[in-house]
């Protein structure tokens, strides 16, 4: 089946939203230091524009977590395939996701995060689904709400395919 991306979200639209961002948590964290958590691989591209925006201390980590399902379906069982390399402990945490949709996967994650001692913990996200929610989640920070439609770009992928797009785009079946 041929397929298309249909732009939903322009690349100077969402650089100018993670400007704004960067800029309230800058505010928030003043006399701190951030410490940002990437939920790889989607998160990836997120972070490093947020990162580039804040002017408080930054130190950076990666993990990496499935939750096993189709490609375009979370199922809720999560597992982790690559953990933190530093501790938490009394570190202000702000964990950089892709996107929020069910919640089943960070509602895991920030439970299992919250029990190694952070002095704050938060959640920043590029895009949220509000209508697909499932489980409650905290979001602190949400660049952009979307309706809900299967996104790709900006390190979304489908199929593994579509990450390094500069812009976020809706994918549809000819
Ligand atoms: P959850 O349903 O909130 O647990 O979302 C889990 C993961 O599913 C997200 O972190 C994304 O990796 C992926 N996901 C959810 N919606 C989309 C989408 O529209 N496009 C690409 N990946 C998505
Ligand atoms: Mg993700």
């Amino acid at each position: 089946m041929a397929e298309h991306v249909r732009v939903l979200l322009k690349e100077e639209d969402v650089d100018r939203r993670i400007q704004e961002i960067g800029d309230q948590i800058s505010k928030d964290y003043e006399g701190k230091q951030v410490h940002l958590i990437c939920v790889l691989k989607g998160g990836a591209f997120f972070m490093c524009e947020l990162a580039k925006r804040i002017t408080v201390p930054v130190s950076l980590d990666f993990m990496s977590v499935s939750s096993y399902g189709s490609a375009t379906k979370s199922s809720g069982v999560v597992k982790i395939v690559k953990d933190l390399d530093e501790p938490l402990k009394d570190k202000d945490v702000l964990v950089v996701e892709d996107i929020v949709d069910s919640g089943r996967t960070l509602s895991y994650l920030l439970e299992m995060l919250k029990d190694r001692g952070p002095k704050s913990i938060k959640l920043c996200t590029l895009l949220d689904k509000p209508e697909r929610r499932v489980v409650d989640v905290d979001v602190d920070y949400t660049c952009f709400q979307i309706p809900d439609e299967f996104v790709v770009g900006y390190g979304l992928d489908y199929d593994q395919r579509y990450r390094n797009l500069p812009y976020i785009g809706v994918v549809e079946f000819d």
